[in-house]
């Protein structure tokens, strides 16, 4: 495996914010830098894995998913998605250090599998013995797209790569988003945010609601639609900071 310490690595960056310890000085100096420009950023992040929990425990509980496809799940730190259903999981991640840390988390776990894949070829990561070996793709499946759509740039268009993951599932499906906007941000810390990433492994691209609403096309969204992820099914007394937008939308 292939670290390079040197690059701020967004999985790494994301682990910062959230107060995990798998991170570099690199990672630490570009996420710093991000505090400085947002310093709520670490209550969004938190936030947002709320988000993705309340998602699961929509899907496992009201919706009768069984199956779930977390790609980007990121360094596990607590509250993953297997931990929130009894059905099969399978975190799909591109960072080998993230893959890693997914494995010895979960290891000797047999309804959860991980594999090393990368959303921009959706064919070989369906095909990975990892995913397809260990889901049924003739039954309903949730595809979550946990803050990482916000991390493929629209020369890759992601809105394809999205449908031709929605075309591979099964009806009843789901797909869960969460984005990063940057909508009512001024324009000159916006420009500083996305500065800092430009230095890093992937590069982030911020979009408005009408862009990351076209990523249901061919679901229908779930009550309450796409939203500010704090506004999503919140419990009370929920923290609303949100940095980004979050929907659940079902493929029929
Ligand atoms: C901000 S973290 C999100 C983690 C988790 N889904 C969450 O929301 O808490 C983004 C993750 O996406 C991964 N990622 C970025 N680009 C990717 C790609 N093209 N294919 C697979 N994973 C990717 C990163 O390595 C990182 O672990």
């Amino acid at each position: 495996m292939t670290i390079d310490a040197t690059v701020p690595n967004v999985a790494r960056m994301y682990d910062y914010y959230l107060g995990g310890f798998h991170n570099f000085a690199a990672d630490r100096e570009a996420a710093e830098k991000i505090l400085a420009i947002f310093p709520d950023t670490p209550a969004a992040a938190r936030g947002n894995r709320r988000f993705m929990r309340r998602a699961v425990r929509y899907l496992s509980r009201e919706a009768g998913v069984r199956q779930f496809l977390d790609i980007g799940a990121g360094l596990p730190t607590q509250g993953n998605v297997h931990e929130h259903t009894d059905g099969r999981v399978v975190y799909v991640d591109n960072d080998p250090v993230a893959v890693a840390q997914a494995r010895s988390l979960v290891d000797g776990e047999e309804r959860v599998s991980v594999a090393l894949a990368d959303l921009r070829d959706p064919e070989a990561l369906l095909a990975d013995p990892h995913v397809c070996g260990h889901l049924d793709l003739g039954e309903p499946v949730a595809l979550m797209l946990v803050s990482i759509l916000h991390f493929i740039p629209d020369e890759a268009d992601p809105w394809s790569i999205i449908a031709r993951l929605r075309d591979a599932l099964a009806p009843g499906s789901h797909l869960v988003v969460s984005h990063l906007t940057l909508d009512g941000v001024d324009a000159a810390p916006a420009q500083q945010g996305t500065q800092v990433y430009r230095r890093s492994n992937a590069p982030i691209v911020p979009r408005t609601h009408a862009a990351i609403e076209r990523f249901f096309d061919g679901f229908e969204l779930v009550d309450p639609g796409l939203v500010w992820i704090g506004q999503w099914r919140p419990a009370e007394g929920e923290d609303p900071t949100s940095h980004g937008y979050g929907a659940v939308g079902l493929k029929r």
